[in-house]
């Protein structure tokens, strides 16, 4: 396991998905108490000052450019506003990963699992979330942890976001959705995957669409042509199921990136 989310955190693929995370919050929380669980947490948060993010650049080619956009769509409101609590002032030099986001959601009614695999990281983990109520941290597995700790009822979301090292990762995905439906239908799975290139990615959506009953909702972010399958040359987002309110957000989200950060850039929401 050599993947450190350090050199790409607040990197495009990180806007996205924390402006859906946001939003798919509130949603779930409006309607009663709410558990999350997060497969792969990472350390919670991370600094846009230290060695990985400086020889990177993501951070500075994303999270500094949305702060600094005067066009940004209300969509990154809360993601801006997270950030900006965590710098008061000037460009960031701090930004916060799903675990410090959904951590300063959580009401007296809802609780949060994080799950984190490797043994530094998830000490670092643990640091980030010292002192808040109603949280725990795992050093596990994140697939399998969802799947034993998705309680049987009640609202949940489970945030399944890999580094993408492993071949599997793709079925492991398809494989874990299935599983947690079959354990609590009212779950909702936000997943997170690389766009490389359209063959890996439509088997992706072709069998999580066998794997699924509900209809879902696929946003993707193009910032180029996916013409080097040895690149990142984008991201998705797959939701099950898909809350088809939130469709235009993502669609303003995604397409605010690709525009604005990407190289021929778009995006696309559509039903799974
Ligand atoms: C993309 S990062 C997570 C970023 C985080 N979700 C966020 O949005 O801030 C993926 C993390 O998963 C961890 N990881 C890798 N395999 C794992 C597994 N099977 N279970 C749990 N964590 C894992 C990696 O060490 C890495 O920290």
């Amino acid at each position: 396991m050599n993947y450190r989310h350090a050199f790409h955190a607040g990197n495009f693929a990180d806007l996205v998905k924390h402006a859906a995370l946001l939003a798919l919050l509130e949603r779930l929380q409006a309607s009663g108490p709410l558990a999350v669980i997060d497969t792969h947490a990472g350390r919670g948060l991370y600094d846009l000052a230290g060695p990985e993010a400086q020889r990177s650049g993501e951070a500075a080619a994303g999270i500094v450019q949305l702060i600094a956009a005067k066009d940004a769509p209300p969509a990154f409101t809360a993601l801006k506003l997270a950030v900006q609590t965590l710098n008061p002032s000037g460009p960031p030099r701090s930004y916060p990963g799903s675990p410090w986001l959904i951590a300063q959601t959580l009401r007296a009614t809802d609780r949060y699992l994080a799950c984190e695999l490797r043994p530094d990281e998830h000490a670092a983990l643990r640091e980030t979330l010292k002192g808040k109520a109603n949280v725990r941290t795992l050093c596990a597995d994140g697939y399998e942890a969802a799947v034993r700790e998705t309680p049987t009822a009640g609202a949940v979301l489970v945030l399944i976001d890999p580094p993408f090292e492993r071949a599997d990762d793709y079925e492991a995905i398809v494989r874990t959705v299935q599983a947690v439906r079959r354990r609590n239908p009212a779950a909702v799975v936000l997943a997170w995957l690389p766009l490389k290139d359209l063959e890996t990615f439509d088997a992706f959506r072709r069998a999580l669409e066998d794997a699924v009953d509900g209809p879902g909702l696929i946003a993707e972010t193009r910032m180029r042509p996916l013409d080097d399958p040895m690149r990142m040359n984008g991201c998705a987002l797959a939701l099950v199921p898909g809350p088809l309110d939130l469709a235009p957000i993502l669609e303003a989200a995604c397409g605010w990136t690709a525009g604005a950060l990407g190289d021929r850039g778009f995006a696309r929401v559509y039903r799974l």
